[in-house]
Order: structure tokens, then sequence, then C-alpha cells
């Protein structure tokens, strides 16, 4: 990773200029820097940002000169300025700043499409989180208790499960001192979870599948322990008729209105406290790699936001 001067970019139709103000940080910036996602180098890093529209192109209706907006998934925010296609700038309400609103766009409209619209969450449900004190962990949580659902949730650490517990989990695991398998069982009453949200892979998927009732839903999402190995979908069957999904976030925002959507309940449950937003670090952008090696590393909890 360098940091590189490069002449400002210059929109073209349908595209918008952002002034960055602030940048989040994701897991997806290392699957982007170490190749699992390959990208055609040389690339810029970052997929959200939040800032102020400078100029706009031709046909770029959505936003105008001076908006304040946020975006996730367009890739290049680790920059000064960004090019981002106008219909997917997400307007930013005056009383969230660019820090929050970088925060937000890509972990929090992950945590509300998970649990809306991938398995819809009811009163009623338990879930299991993997990874329950990271960035997306946290909001997934506690916008899965708005919803009605008993939540497990699995961290590293007590540090990391105090906070699981303050975002509202009703049973926290220590994963890596206890079997997390038994540990489900002896909570459900040996019935197993209706969804495990799980985003660690590698080291958690196929006890995962294991925690499942019949017909429960895997919804994998991520890989921060590495890449999950080939299934034979007969194992579903063996195993409950369960359901297995890979989604992304880039399909749950596909369109204008689901953008909007996703991101002002964000925005809006922010600003009223039904959601707290919790911003465990900060970097300036020549600090990105020692940020990287944080995230990489298990030493964050929440969101880590970068500065231009
Ligand atoms: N599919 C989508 O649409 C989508 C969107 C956003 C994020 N994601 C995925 O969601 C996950 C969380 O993203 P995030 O940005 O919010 O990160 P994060 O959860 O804040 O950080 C990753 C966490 O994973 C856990 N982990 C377990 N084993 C690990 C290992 N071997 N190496 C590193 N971490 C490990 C750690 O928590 P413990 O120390 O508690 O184990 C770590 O803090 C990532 O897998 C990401 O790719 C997917």
């Amino acid at each position: 990773m360098t940091n590189e001067a490069i002449p400002v970019p210059e929109p073209k139709t349908g595209e918008a200029r952002v002034k960055i103000e602030a940048i989040g940080l994701n897991f997806i910036d290392i699957y982007h820097r170490i190749g699992l996602y390959p990208l055609q180098t040389p690339f810029t890093l970052g997929m959200e940002g939040a800032g102020v529209v400078d100029a706009v192109g031709d046909g770029a209706t959505e936003v105008k000169k001076g908006d304040r907006v946020a975006y996730a998934m367009i890739p290049g925010s680790y920059a000064e300025y960004a090019i981002v296609p106008a219909a997917k700038l997400a307007p930013v309400p005056a009383n969230i700043d660019a820090k929050s609103a970088a925060a937000l766009m890509l972990q929090g409209m992950t945590a509300h499409y998970l649990t809306h619209s991938t398995y819809a969450l009811k009163q009623g449900d338990t879930a299991l989180v993997h990874a329950a004190a990271g960035g997306v962990g946290l909001l997934l949580i506690q916008i899965a208790k708005t919803l009605g659902a008993t939540v497990i949730g699995t961290v590293s650490t007590e540090a990391k499960a105090q906070l699981a517990k303050q975002a509202g989990a009703d049973e926290v695991i220590l994963y890596t001192q206890s079997d997390f398998l038994a540990e489900v069982k002896k909570i459900t009453d040996g019935q197993g979870v209706h969804v495990v949200y799980d985003s660690v892979g590698a080291t958690t998927f196929d006890k995962s599948l294991d925690c499942l009732r019949p017909r429960g839903y895997l919804v994998l999402f991520g890989q921060s322990s590495g890449p999950v190995q080939p299934l034979d979908p007969g194992k579903l069957a063996a195993k409950g008729s369960l359901f297995l999904t890979r989604p992304s976030l880039a399909h749950y925002t596909l369109t204008r209105a689901e953008l909007l959507q996703r991101s002002s309940d964000l925005f809006n449950w922010t600003a009223t406290g039904k959601l707290r937003l919790r911003i465990d670090k900060t970097f300036s952008m020549a600090e990105a790699a020692e940020a990287h090696r944080q995230l990489e590393g298990r030493k964050t909890t929440g969101k880590v936001v970068l500065f231009p």
C-alpha cells in the first residue's frame, strides 16, 4: 500500500465527484489488498466514503454540487476525491456527521439486508451471530433485537463479549475457549437456531451448519478466517433440509429505492438513538496500513474510520 498523488478525476455521464471527508474501513478492503477478491492493478482501495459533491457529470440528476452524501461498494474511497455513479449516492441528513455516515453505509446496510431480506427475522426466532463485536456484528445484534429475535453471539475475548452484551445479545459464547456448537445446543435445549449469520467462514462453517434446526438458514456472508471448502448439497438434506445462501450487499442495493430505504432507515435509527454506532478507532490515511493490521489481527471492535 502506497500513498500517491494522482490528478483529481473528472466525473463522466451519470457520475458525481465526491470530496471525501471520512472513509469507512471494511474487511473487504483486506480481501482486495491480499487478492482474495481480485481487482485489476493498480487500484485505489476503499469501498465506502462520505463527503460533499463538488462536481457532477452530464445527466447526473440524483445529486447536485454541495450535497452531503455517503456511499458503499464503489471502489476507490481511500482518496481525497472519488468518482461515484450519482445513483449510488445516498443523501446524508444534517443530524448525521460525515464520520458516522462513512461508518454506517457498508456494515449498516449489510446488517439491514441480512436481518430484513436474506432471512427476515421475526419474533420468536433465535439467531447465531459470529464475530458479534465486529463492525457488522454490533449493528446486526441491535437490529435483530428490534425485530424480536433472541440473539446468541460468538466472540474471541471477554472484552468483546461485554460489547456484544451491551449491544443486546442474550447469550455470548467465547468461541476461542469453548465449543460453540455444544453451547448453542445447550442454550436452545437441543433445538438449534433458526438462522446463523456467519462471516467468519473457514473456522466456523461446518459447526454453523450443525447449529441449525431443521429447515434453518445458514447465511454465509464473509470469510474473515479464510474461504470455505466446497460443499456437497446432499449434506444440506442430511442435516435437516437446510438452506444455504452466500449474499452480497451489492445484490441487496440493486435499485436506488432499495439503497435509499436501507440508508435512510440507518440514519434515522442512529439519529433517534435506536441504533448505537461504535466507532472504535480512527486513523489518518498515512496510517492505513496499521489500520489494516489491526482489523486483520482481530484488534478492533465496531467500526474503524480513516480520514483523507
Ligand atoms: N457479504 C456482504 O454483503 C458483506 C458486507 C460487509 C461485510 N461482510 C463480511 O462481514 C465480515 C465482518 O466484516 P467487518 O468489516 O464488520 O469486520 P469485523 O467483524 O469488524 O472484523 C472481523 C472479525 O472477524 C473475527 N474473526 C474470526 N476469525 C478471524 C481471523 N482468523 N482473522 C480475522 N478475523 C477473524 C474477529 O472477531 P473475533 O475476534 O471476535 O473472532 C474479527 O474482529 C467480514 O467477513 C466481511 O467480509 C460481508
